[in-house]
């Protein structure tokens, strides 16, 4: 019961690694906000906590909208008296996104107000609430692609991901202080409805396979209890810092795949 007090919100709770993020920390003893574009996948998600035993409930909107992302964050905090930690993990990656050349600029858009913009949006509605609480966490969800560039790419996605690398880092320093702590995650890929639907054909999945050094995807549990982690007091002395969970694959040099 490490977060035994906390009230988490995460955004994008409806989906998979929010999902399994929402879940564990709830079973940690959070209170958890989720937050999310669709009414119907968040409430499964608060369902599945609260049959569990657990503390949730959902705030529905679109975080690219200022208005939205404040009257989520206030909603949030009214059910449970506050928010400790904000997981900033809500994103998409869009089919048409590929290379500079092919990439529609509506495309390119899209992706950096729902990845990058998003999280801009989310600290801005949600670092008072922080305040109003003595201080929190901010873990942002980036992806190795900040990390490490790909020749089969989806350039929107990875600059969105790279701004919001750099921005936790600002963000860390910035409130270093102020007892806010900022970090950042770097899933691999990850067993979600995101990946699986551009996966879903054997020879996407077959291209990519060869370069996972486990030999498969994460599950979004394993995601999870990364950022349980890092909600948690015993990660009081991190931040700025990048954690990168992908099964060695930005460790990787050659890959013994027989
Ligand atoms: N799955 C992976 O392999 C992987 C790897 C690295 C990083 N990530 C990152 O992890 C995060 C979660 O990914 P996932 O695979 O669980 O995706 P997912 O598609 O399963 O879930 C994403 C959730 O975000 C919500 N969302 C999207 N745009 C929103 C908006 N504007 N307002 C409110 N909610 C919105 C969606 O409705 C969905 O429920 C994303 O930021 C993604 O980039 C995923």
């Amino acid at each position: 019961m490490r977060l035994n007090g906390k009230r988490v919100f995460i955004t994008g709770a409806g989906g998979g690694i929010g999902r399994a993020t929402a879940e564990k920390c709830a079973a940690e003893g959070a209170a958890v906000i989720c937050a999310d574009l669709h009414a119907t996948t968040a409430e499964a998600t608060a369902a599945a906590i609260r049959a569990a035993g657990g503390r949730a409930v959902t705030v529905i909107g679109n975080l690219t909208q200022q208005e939205a992302c404040t009257a989520m964050f206030a909603e949030g905090a009214g059910a449970f008296g506050g928010i400790d930690v904000i997981f900033n993990n809500a994103g998409i990656c869009l089919g048409d996104d590929s290379g500079p050349v092919e990439t529609p600029l509506d495309a390119w858009d899209a992706t950096i107000a729902a990845n990058l913009t998003s999280v801009f949006l989310c600290c801005k509605a949600g670092i008072p609430h922080l305040q109003a609480a003595g201080g929190g966490v901010i873990i942002n969800n980036a992806s190795i692609v900040a990390l490490v560039g790909s020749a089969y790419p989806q350039i929107a996605y990875t600059a969105a991901k790279g701004g919001v690398l750099s921005m936790t880092r600002e963000l860390a320093i910035m409130y270093a202080r102020k007892n806010i702590r900022a970090v950042a995650i770097c899933p691999g890929p990850t067993a979600t409805p995101l990946v699986q639907a551009f996966m879903a054909d054997d020879e996407a999945w077959s291209l990519r396979r060869r370069y996972l050094p486990m030999g498969r995807l994460a599950q979004p549990a394993e995601i999870a209890n990364l950022v349980a982690f890092l909600a948690s007091d015993e990660a009081s002395f991190i931040t700025g810092s990048t954690y990168t969970v992908d099964g060695g694959v930005t460790a990787a040099y050659v890959i013994d795949d027989t």
